[in-house]
């Protein structure tokens, strides 16, 4: 099974997925969680690349990059890992680039963002993608004292693009579980547990 988290920087994603991680653990699932971009040795030192804020990327460079270290962490970790029944937890996947290298950066139209992802991720879609919905606002405030990686350096009307994106997303998506941030996170928990057990049985 794979499940996978989305949602602005800040609104709470791997908070949650270390809970879950824990809970499903105890009750005996082999879970493995990856970060994207990340998780294998291309992936990371792409996502070295993606998030330094000391170079300027063209923003289809970057569409590229995002798909280029997804297509690794997929055929070198994900899919082996899925064939063996380990439950894959992904912090953030192709939704991700929809929204920030699509809606935000506004790169490439959206139905050849659609294409790039089918392709990057080998085909390979989430059985359930929760979506943590937070406010720009919020988030900038919950993440004010953190030192801000390239990305998170693109500013509030990209960010208010973004967040649209993943409200869209959430729209037409069935596989999205749109769950409301603003909560405190055993709230948030325990929405997302339920949810969770209840795909797994
Ligand atoms: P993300 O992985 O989506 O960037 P984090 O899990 O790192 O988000 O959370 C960002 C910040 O917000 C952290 O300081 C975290 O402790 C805090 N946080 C997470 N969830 C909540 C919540 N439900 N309410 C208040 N603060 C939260
Ligand atoms: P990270 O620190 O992992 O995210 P978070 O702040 O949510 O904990 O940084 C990843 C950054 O890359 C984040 O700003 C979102 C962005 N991103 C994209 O723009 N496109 C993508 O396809 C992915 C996976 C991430």
């Amino acid at each position: 099974m794979l499940i996978t988290f989305e949602g602005i920087d800040g609104s709470g994603k791997s908070t949650q997925i270390s809970l879950l991680k824990e809970e499903l653990n105890k009750k005996g699932h082999r879970v493995e969680v990856f970060r994207e971009p990340g998780g294998t040795d291309v992936s990371e030192m792409i996502r070295g690349m993606l998030l330094n804020p000391e170079i300027d990327i063209d923003p289809i460079t970057e569409l590229l990059l995002f798909s280029s270290a997804r297509s690794q962490l997929v055929a070198e970790k994900v899919l082996p890992l899925l064939k063996e029944n380990v439950v894959v937890i992904l912090d953030r996947f192709y939704d991700s680039t929809t929204a920030y290298q699509g809606y935000g950066r506004r790169s490439i139209p959206i139905d050849q963002i659609d294409q790039i992802n089918a392709t990057a991720t080998h085909g390979l879609k989430p059985d359930i993608t929760f979506y943590l919905r937070l406010t720009p606002e919020t988030a900038a405030e919950r993440t004010k004292n953190f030192e801000k990686d390239r990305m998170e350096q693109s500013g509030d009307s990209f960010f208010k693009r973004v967040y649209d994106g993943f409200e869209s997303l959430s729209k037409s998506e069935p596989r999205f579980k749109t769950i409301d941030a603003e909560q405190d996170i055993e709230a948030i928990h325990a929405q997302i547990l339920k949810a969770t057990l209840s795909k797994l049985k």
